[in-house]
């Protein structure tokens, strides 16, 4: 049973992603009115030292579809008393006098495990700086099952600051489960971190890192795309230096193959042109929709009587 979700490296049993992405499919059919209302009388935190659009939205909103009581810091950094100095640990304990859970986004890696710890109420990460992002990952996961309809087998590229990029390093560590071929492409400054790797060698996962898609574009199931993490960068000149490392445009995704999947986490930047989004093959969009089904279906497992 899992209490707090800190990272995608405790969703290593495949019946409970099997029935999370069942439970998922199923609020995808069901009319609001009949949702089920596991949370009424808990009041939830959701709190957000960075910004985020659909992480926070889609879990206030399925938090809310489930019968709970919100209460909400949508810039904790500014309007919490972590502007006053108060410590991740302190602001934990307050939270705990007020809420049966929390969900947590925080720019530095390893915050959701620091605070997981002294929280006695289930503690959820929603992004940890640039180290994880596991519901993103379950949601990407869940999107790649029904847009291809399998995962094992797949050839899927990650592409982009993949050293930075928490979404990245959550959907890679979460496919280890499975049999797929994958390609990690970014430039060598942004390249996968060596933990990711290790832990993907670990588990036998067949991978090839790449600097560019060139070789492989006309063989892949899932093109997974992410922007590059400005924030992340110590120089200005660091990041501007690679900003523009990747811009998929129709001349590319010509050269797809016809049932390929494009998922991208949001928000995009630059790393996909907007004429990409009328193609049949762009599914990002899609994507953001299964993020709040899915969040459903891991807050109803969590809170389960
Ligand atoms: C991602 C994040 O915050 O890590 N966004 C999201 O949650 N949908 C990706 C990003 O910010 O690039």
């Amino acid at each position: 049973m899992i209490r707090h979700v800190i990272s995608v490296r405790q969703f290593e049993d495949k019946q409970l992603l099997t029935r999370l992405f069942k439970r998922a499919s199923e609020f995808i059919e069901l009319p609001p009115a009949q949702y089920p209302k596991p949370l009424t009388n808990l009041t939830m935190a959701s709190v957000f030292f960075e910004p985020s659009t659909r992480t926070r939205l889609s879990f206030e909103t399925a938090l809310q579809n489930l019968g709970a009581q919100l209460i909400s810091v949508e810039n904790a950094s500014e309007f919490s008393s972590a502007k006053k100095g108060e410590s991740l640990e302190d602001t934990i304990k307050v939270l705990n006098a007020y809420a049966d859970g929390i969900i947590m986004r925080h720019p530095e890696p390893g915050a959701a495990e620091r605070a997981a710890k002294i929280s006695a109420v289930p503690l959820i990460n929603a992004g940890d700086g640039g180290g994880e992002h596991p519901t993103q990952a379950l949601l990407d996961l869940y999107s790649i099952e029904r847009f291809l309809g399998k995962v094992d087998g797949l050839k899927i590229a990650l592409v982009g600051d993949l050293k930075h990029s928490r979404s990245h390093h959550s959907l890679a560590l979460l496919l280890s489960n499975f049999n797929v071929e994958l390609y990690l492409v970014a430039p060598k400054v942004l390249a996968m971190p060596t933990e990711v790797l290790d832990y993907l060698r670990g588990r036998k996962v067949v991978f090839q890192e790449l600097t560019t898609w060139e070789p492989v574009i006309d063989k892949l199931d899932v093109l997974y795309m992410n922007r590059i993490q400005q924030e992340r960068f110590r120089l200005e000149e660091e990041y501007l230096a690679v900003k523009d490392a990747f811009c998929l445009t129709m001349k590319d995704v010509k050269r797809m193959k016809k049932s390929a999947a494009i998922l991208d986490p949001l928000p995009r930047i630059n790393e996909i042109a907007v004429e990409v989004d009328s193609d049949h093959r762009a599914k990002y969009f899609e994507q953001v929709k299964n993020g709040l089904y899915l969040r459903m279906a891991l807050l109803e497992y969590l809170y389960q009587a």
